[in-house]
């Protein structure tokens, strides 16, 4: 099959595409929020008739939150690998909506001093970026009438509000899932000249803390100083869980987490990490973890503590002179090496416990546990798809970390048995979980012929 009339389809069909996504990006698929259930089946649906119209035998598979969509198409000769594509069609919610400088769910081209960006939640995260499949695949079967290789399509719809349904779907369907590589579409590259395949992403960790006081709001002044404020003990709870020097002090936190190897540190080094331009491009200065890891490190092969979250008493507008009843906070740990997620909360809450007062009670709510993952880059489709990539930008593609969670990956090794290839073409400014997210046009047209030439050099066995 020849690439250069597939690449020249994309260049061709690049109106179409744009149009295409701009349609599945008007689907607000915000999986967190039960308001948009039927949002998510619509997505569902939508990727379902697009996939069959591409001549993949495609269907809409229930599980207990929102719908997956499983697909096969190609038959492949016996050196092409079978591949399974995966990506996630939920999004993230808007808010704080009044910071969007356009209605998040009505998608526009805009120009911008770095080129065409395409401006919606979703464009990066995640369905521009699995369109990019999807598009190099329409190119494949319109020049060739037929795709390069057997290919298997997962996209799930609860990627962002922790996967509740994938391991059970993934065990339950094994069989049909399994394939000899996956692909993920959910990463970034390292630069806008330099595509990337991420050989590490970090595991994911949440918790949920309710602290209860009083039983009921009291009158600050009638009952502060003697009445126990369960925001106070809430707060010294968050201030104490690192040191002076960044350091996570829960127990055992640090179990597992691996030292870098000098090879990658060396891959690393090269990269020339400009941490100055990365926190300056968000308005910081300082990093502001481990004292004693350089920040390339503390971003992709650190374990974190965060707060995602904190409310207690009167929030709104003026003032209110209140002595809360309850406090909350939403709290993460990103995980390398083998720490143990399931070990981790317990430590967690065990901490929390002890320095909860006697008139103050604490309860917990888990929010998903999934393991760091390591791609082991022994197996040769991770550097012919590295070469297969550099051709299409600027530089080669580099292998690199990431400091975000993709669960899937690593359950596709326990459970499937199979390495994950991570190439996505994301860029660190596109603001995803954040107002105003972008994908570059760039991303989207170069993210297409990039999959094109993927797929060529991977189905050639
Ligand atoms: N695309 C991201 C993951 C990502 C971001 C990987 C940056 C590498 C670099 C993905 O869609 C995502 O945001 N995942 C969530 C997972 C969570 C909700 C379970 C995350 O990382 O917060």
């Amino acid at each position: 099959m020849s690439l250069d009339a597939v690449l020249a389809r994309i260049d061709a069909d690049l109106p179409q595409a744009t149009d295409r996504l701009m349609e599945l990006l008007r689907i607000p698929s915000i999986s967190t929020d039960p308001a948009y259930k039927g949002d998510c089946e619509k997505a569902a649906d939508w990727l379902v008739a697009d996939l069959q119209s591409l001549g993949f035998t495609a269907g809409k598979r229930a599980t207990p939150g929102h719908p997956m969509v499983v697909a096969h198409g190609g038959s492949g000769d016996g050196a092409a690998p079978h591949l399974l594509f995966y990506g996630h069609y939920d999004v993230q919610p808007v808010d704080p909506l009044e910071l969007w400088t356009r209605d998040p769910f009505d998608p526009a081209i805009e120009k911008t001093p770095a080129g065409e960006v395409i401006r919606g939640r979703g464009s990066a995260d995640d369905k521009g970026q699995l369109m990019t499949f999807v598009e190099a695949c329409r190119a494949f079967i319109a020049e060739h009438g037929e795709l390069p290789c057997r290919i298997t399509v997962l996209f799930e719809g609860e990627e962002e509000s922790g996967s509740p349904s994938l391991t059970p779907f993934m065990e339950a369907n094994a069989d049909e899932l399994k394939a000899d590589i996956a692909l993920i579409c959910d990463t970034g590259m390292y630069d806008p000249e330099t595509p990337a395949i991420v050989t590490m992403l970090r595991g994911l960790l949440g918790e949920e803390i309710t602290v209860r006081g009083p039983d009921k709001d009291l009158h600050s002044g009638y009952y502060g100083g003697l009445a126990m404020n369960p925001a106070r003990v809430l707060a010294r709870i968050i201030a104490d869980l690192h040191d002076d020097t960044g350091r996570i002090t829960v127990p055992d936190f640090y179990d597992g987490v691996p030292e870098l190897s000098d090879t990658l540190r060396a891959q690393w080094d090269q990269l020339g990490f400009d941490a100055e331009a990365f926190l300056g491009s968000v308005g910081l200065n300082l990093p502001a973890g481990e004292q004693d890891r350089s920040p390339l490190e503390q971003v992709w092969a650190r374990p974190t503590c965060e707060v995602n979250g904190i409310w207690s008493g009167y929030t709104g507008k003026g003032f209110k002179t209140v002595l809360p009843s309850e406090a909350h906070a939403k709290i993460s740990f990103r995980l390398v090496g083998t720490q143990d997620p399931h070990k981790i909360r317990e430590n967690f809450r065990a901490f929390v416990e002890a320095r909860v007062p006697a008139d103050c009670t604490v309860t917990f709510q888990a929010h998903g546990a999934s393991p760091a993952s390591q791609m082991s880059i022994s197996d040769p489709a991770f550097e012919k798809a590295r070469q297969a990539l550099s051709p299409e930008w600027p530089n080669d593609a580099a292998y690199i970390g990431g400091g975000g969670s993709i669960p899937i990956a690593g359950h596709f090794k326990q459970i499937l048995g199979m390495d994950s290839l991570l190439i996505g073409f994301g860029l660190d400014d596109d603001q995803i979980h954040s107002p105003n997210e972008k994908y570059n046009m760039a991303s989207f047209h170069k993210g297409m012929r990039s999959w094109a030439r993927v797929l060529d050099a991977l189905s050639r066995g």
